[in-house]
């Protein structure tokens, strides 16, 4: 894993904001597939990203997307569904086409097979070239929640009351929470080509050291990335705040630059 410690949430913001614009470059007018993730970590990389469009100089005209998760039974016209919030917090205010940006059908009549075509979907797209990540306080990507396999392919959870109180600040109550989800599963996540993480704040702190620095454990899901061979973590002084090894991470970002001279 690379670990980027930035001093400011809004430093690693733009950081992430850097390798979306480097990917998409390289890939040029063959398109890109993004993979988009929502909760709130990545909504300050999505106005940076969308500050840029607007200045001219970044164009998603070749991209498409995937999210990573959807409510079941939440109507996509919810403010909540993912469906929405991508479109509300980015995908509107950017020239990507919309009928290429993705989600799992959460108000399907049969989740289970709303879940297997999905992923299915990404597969026959050619699959994911970069997937931006947020981490939840248990460890959580996406949605899988502890003790997801570590292989599993997108599927319907059942999330943990930790999760539901977490997201709760986004709704009126506890209660409007929904308890059920179609996330990509961890296998699914882990096919990505790059994956790029981001996560700021105190509350992320135990989080992020069990995923960096902790066993590869099906108890903690962002562990898995430990095997994947192109994973950027982006974190802020605080989310970096209990990694032990901090001080070497920050010794091979100094030393990165006289690699690629
Ligand atoms: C949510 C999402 C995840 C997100 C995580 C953290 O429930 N399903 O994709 O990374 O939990 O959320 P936040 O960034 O709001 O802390």
């Amino acid at each position: 894993m690379e670990i980027v410690i930035a001093s400011t949430p809004e430093d690693a913001a733009r950081i992430v904001a850097d390798r979306f614009e480097q990917a998409i470059a390289a890939a040029g007018e063959k398109g890109i597939t993004l993979g988009l993730a929502t909760g709130s970590s990545p909504v300050a990389t999505y106005q940076e990203l969308i500050r840029r469009h607007q200045a001219g100089g970044l164009s998603f005209a070749h991209a498409r997307a995937f999210l990573l998760d959807e409510y079941v039974g939440l109507p996509r016209a919810h403010e909540q569904s993912y469906y929405r919030f991508i479109r509300d917090q980015f995908t509107a205010h950017v020239d990507i086409d919309d009928a290429g940006v993705l989600s799992p059908n959460g108000e399907a009549a049969d989740p289970v097979a709303a879940a297997a075509a999905y992923d299915a979907a990404i597969g026959e797209a050619g699959g994911v070239d970069l997937q931006i990540l947020g981490i939840g306080s248990n460890g959580h990507i996406g949605f899988n929640e502890p003790t997801s396999s570590l292989s599993s392919r997108t599927r319907v959870k059942t999330l943990t009351r930790r999760t539901v109180e977490d997201n709760a600040r986004f709704f009126d109550t506890v209660d409007q929470v929904p308890v059920h989800v179609i996330t990509q599963g961890l296998g699914t996540i882990g096919e990505a080509r790059r994956i790029v993480l981001i996560a700021t704040g105190e509350g992320k702190a135990d989080a992020v050291a069990a995923m960096v620095e902790g066993a590869l454990s099906a108890f903690c899901p962002a562990s898995s990335l430990q095997l994947h061979p192109a994973v950027t973590v982006v974190l802020d002084e605080a989310a970096a705040s209990k990694l032990e090894n901090a001080d070497y991470y920050r010794f091979i970002q100094e030393e990165r630059p006289r690699l690629t001279r």
